[in-house]
């Protein structure tokens, strides 16, 4: 298959136009499309039938009981898709979205079983990017998409990267530059009184705590807990698997700053120091290293 990268110079010009208009008709002839969302690219096909999904699941080898993500252009889409949704669901709807959450709620029978990976539930969400959202509403259905990479990778977040992992494999990439998070959504489940995160992502506990005074983390998230099974099927597989050894360090900046400097001055693999600004500025030695500024530490946006 010729996968077709097409970039997005400018929004609302004739060549986006043209280009939205190819990536719909694909769509609409039951292909794949990549798009970029503000979170990271998706792969997108037409949510509402299982041929369609089907195409997902082989492109990105992944397992087939891991259901996928349904994203809508308007929040009333919501009532074609679930039922019985909570009022507080609704408060979050229209908090957050268009944004990084994705909310799981009882699926009608328009939801084919291959998207919900044959549970009852489906996972919605409303994606805060121009190009995604337009592409939605002018395929007139919602689409699905996991992360646009190969399963098991790190999602991408340039169309490059996708490129790296699709090339051949799907009909088209819309490249819309780099995604503004870098990080999935939030994946939560939502009650009458009661919040539960499956999968944590760019939308915090503390934000949700702002709309509702019970917000849980799905206990076999939390590291104490090795015997639950995780209510959301993908946190069961191995995430964020880059190729290179990760030393993680946690705790003071400045003592951290200092360990990290002590291993560099004493290694042989030319590693990468991934550090804050604020260790940049108070130890200028990491100029003699290679090393990568991630930004402030009190800038969670920045960093992700
Ligand atoms: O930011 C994002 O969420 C990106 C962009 C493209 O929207 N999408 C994404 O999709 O990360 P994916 O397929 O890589 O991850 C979806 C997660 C998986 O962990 C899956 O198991 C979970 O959502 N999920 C989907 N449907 C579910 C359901 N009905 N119940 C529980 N978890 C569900
Ligand atoms: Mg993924």
């Amino acid at each position: 298959m010729n996968t077709i990268l097409q970039k997005i110079n400018q929004i609302n010009q004739i060549d986006y136009l043209v280009a939205l208009k190819e990536a719909t008709n694909i769509l609409k002839n039951n292909g794949l499309v990549a798009f970029p969302t503000e979170t990271v690219y998706g792969l997108g096909a037409n949510a509402l039938k299982n041929e369609c999904v089907e195409k997902i699941y082989i492109a990105k080898g992944r397992p087939s009981d891991n259901p996928l993500i349904v994203h809508i252009s308007d929040m009333n889409d919501i009532y074609k898709l679930a039922k019985n949704v909570p009022n507080l669901a609704i408060n979050i709807m229209k908090k957050f979205w268009p944004g990084a959450l994705t909310i799981i709620l009882p699926k009608n029978e328009i939801i084919p079983e291959k998207t919900s990976g044959g549970l009852n539930t489906v996972a919605i969400r409303m994606p805060n990017n121009k190009i995604a959202l337009d592409l939605i509403s002018n395929c007139g259905f919602p689409i699905a998409a996991p992360s646009a990479n190969i399963s098991g990778k790190p999602s991408p977040t340039s169309a490059n990267h996708v490129f790296k992992d699709l090339n051949g494999k799907i009909d088209m990439i819309l490249d819309g530059g780099c995604c503004d998070f870098g990080i999935e959504s939030t994946v939560i489940e939502v009650f009458e009184n009661e919040i539960i995160i499956l999968r944590p992502g760019s939308i915090t506990k503390e934000m949700l705590e702002n709309v509702c005074e019970n917000v849980f983390i799905d206990k076999a998230l939390l590291n104490n807990d090795l015997i639950s099974i995780p209510k959301s099927p993908g946190m069961k597989y191995k995430h964020y698997a880059p190729k290179a050894n990760i030393t993680i360090f946690k705790g003071n900046t400045d003592i951290v700053a200092k360990k990290i400097l002590e291993l560099l001055k004493n290694d042989k693999n030319e590693s990468i120091a991934i550090i804050f600004f604020e260790m940049l500025k108070n130890y200028p030695e990491f100029n003699n290293f290679k090393f990568i500024n991630i930004g402030s530490i009190k800038n969670n946006t920045e960093i992700l």
